[in-house]
């Protein structure tokens, strides 16, 4: 719970709707169900399910998540047509608390373009929908498509009307992403002064990021009466996407000069953006606000050495409100003396500043010479033997059986200090056979937290990046590996994680 004085905003998570609109990353329902419970943890207010007329799978899931969750409203799309509503109103029987969600467009483009009905027509199908809602479910929200690039008279004239009719939550979608925060903020004042009965909804505010405008337009909106932000975890969505929960949630939580707050419990916010990376298939880019990889790793010396004297110098977010356990020191030929110090310290060498100097210049030729310098490297320069044989620990051989009817199983030998030692294991399939003979090899208690496949180009040969993350002991420890076969990189990135662990 915030404890920012001022306006609760309700947080809408279209994550299952427009986020789900992205190609390439459809989700079945067991999946969109595991999201939806993620969603409710995370303290969501609203839950947009799908869009039920669309397909027989929306329908399914709307259904689906009405059942599964209770404690947000679900809601549900429709166009502004009696048939979408009847259909949406099936979907949502199982809802604790339902919404129908229906609207039509609004902007001259839109109007002309899309519908080829005049102004007056559009408010009458608008009116016509809403009503017709009104009179069968309690919550109805109406979006004003295209608001970004409507007339202000106008929309204040359909925004009056449907709230006339019963509309509880009003959104004004940003559609194209088009406007700026200062217009977007303004067109909020605008109905805020001119719409007779605007105090009987909640505005909501829906903006896409084309021009990557989106969460600065949410926050204006917030500035001039939004009370509800219709948002989506890592920002995905149509397009460009929209705007992203965690960083108007953040927003209002780091900047306690503006007087409004969510019930999100932020804490939730890394699993859930990883939740949602992994099983759209999704990566988050490294510099994302918040949830990227690199949102709290320091690099370059200055940045480093002001870090472990003051966190502050250069965080303005407790890596822990967002359940992230710790910042992470980066070591790059940018890095400083205190850096690779600190780094030292972390696997147990303490040098004298005249020890510290030496390994430094060490460092600095092989930091130029690798993108990353790795805990092997440092032990190097800190005296100690870690050539490529001396590792601790290094995979020997590897076997996996699987395909189409087969059980997939893996057999990995490993050289653990010195001792080759061999095992078997099952698993759903072949990496997860491989990691659970891992496992069994190395018997290293941790909690496998993202675990991610890139590749370079899109041939069949490409060069597989694999990054993961393991937690022990309230610390994430990070491992990578990159091999054409992706199974070898993924037991290698295991290792790489897991022997930091060890250490
Ligand atoms: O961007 C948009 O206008 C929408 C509406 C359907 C709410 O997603
Ligand atoms: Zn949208």
């Amino acid at each position: 719970m915030n404890t920012n004085q001022g306006d609760k905003i309700y947080i809408f998570d279209t994550t299952l709707r427009d986020g789900e609109q992205v190609p390439g990353s459809q989700l079945n329902t067991l999946e969109k169900i595991e999201i939806a419970r993620a969603l409710e943890e995370l303290g969501v207010d609203v839950i947009e399910g799908g869009f039920p007329m669309s397909s027989p799978g929306d329908f399914k899931s709307v259904v689906e998540i009405s059942r599964a969750v209770k404690k947000p409203v679900i809601s549900a799309l429709t166009r502004a047509i009696t048939r979408d509503i009847d259909i949406a109103l099936e979907a949502l029987q199982f809802a604790e608390r339902g919404r129908i969600h229906t609207g039509i467009g609004v902007s001259p483009h839109h109007m002309k373009y899309k519908f080829n009905l005049s102004p007056d027509e559009i408010v009458e199908r608008a009116v016509t929908a809403v009503a017709y809602a009104r009179n069968r479910i309690d919550d109805v929200e109406f979006f004003a498509e295209d608001a970004g690039r409507s007339e202000n008279a106008f929309l204040a004239r359909i925004v009056e009307a449907v709230i006339d009719a019963g509309a509880t939550v009003i959104n004004i979608p940003d559609t194209t992403g088009y406007c700026t925060p200062q217009e977007y903020g303004d067109k909020i004042r605008y109905l805020k002064d001119h719409v007779r009965n605007v105090d009987k909804a909640i505005l909501s505010a829906h903006c896409h990021n084309d021009l990557g405008m989106a969460t600065a337009n949410a926050l204006a909106g917030i500035l001039n009466g939004i009370r509800q932000v219709e948002c989506t975890i890592n920002g995905i969505g149509e397009r460009a996407g929209n705007t992203s929960l965690e960083e108007i949630v953040m927003i209002l939580k780091c900047r306690r000069d503006i007087p409004a707050y969510t019930d999100i419990d932020t804490t939730r916010i890394t699993r859930t953006s990883r939740l949602v990376s992994n099983l759209m298939r999704m990566p988050v880019q490294p510099n994302k606000a918040i949830v990227g990889r690199n949102a709290f790793a320091h690099s370059s010396g200055i940045h480093q050495d002001g870090m472990l004297k003051n966190r502050e110098n250069y965080e303005i977010i407790d890596p822990a409100d967002i359940g992230i356990s710790d910042s992470s020191i980066v070591l790059t030929a940018r890095s400083g003396r205190a850096a690779l110090d600190y780094h030292l310290r972390r696997l147990g060498y303490s040098l004298s500043a005249e020890q510290l100097d030496v390994a430094y210049s060490q460092f600095l030729v092989l930091a130029d010479e690798q993108k990353s310098v790795s805990d092997d490297d440092l032990r190097m320069l800190a005296g100690v033997d870690t050539t490529a044989d001396a590792r601790r620990i290094r995979v020997d051989y590897l076997q996996v059986v699987c395909g189409k009817s087969a059980i997939p199983m893996a057999t990995v030998r490993l050289i653990v200090d010195g001792e080759p030692c061999m095992a078997t294991a099952a698993g759903n399939g072949p990496i997860d056979a491989s990691l659970n003979a891992v496992r069994q090899l190395l018997r290293q208690k941790v909690t496998l937290e993202e675990f991610l496949i890139q590749a370079i180009t899109r041939g069949t040969d490409d060069v597989g990046k694999v990054h993961i993350q393991v937690e022990n002991n309230g610390h994430v420890y990070y491992g990578f590996s990159a091999n054409t076969d992706i199974i070898t990189a993924s037991v290698e990135a295991y290792i790489d994680a897991v022997s930091k662990v060890v250490s």
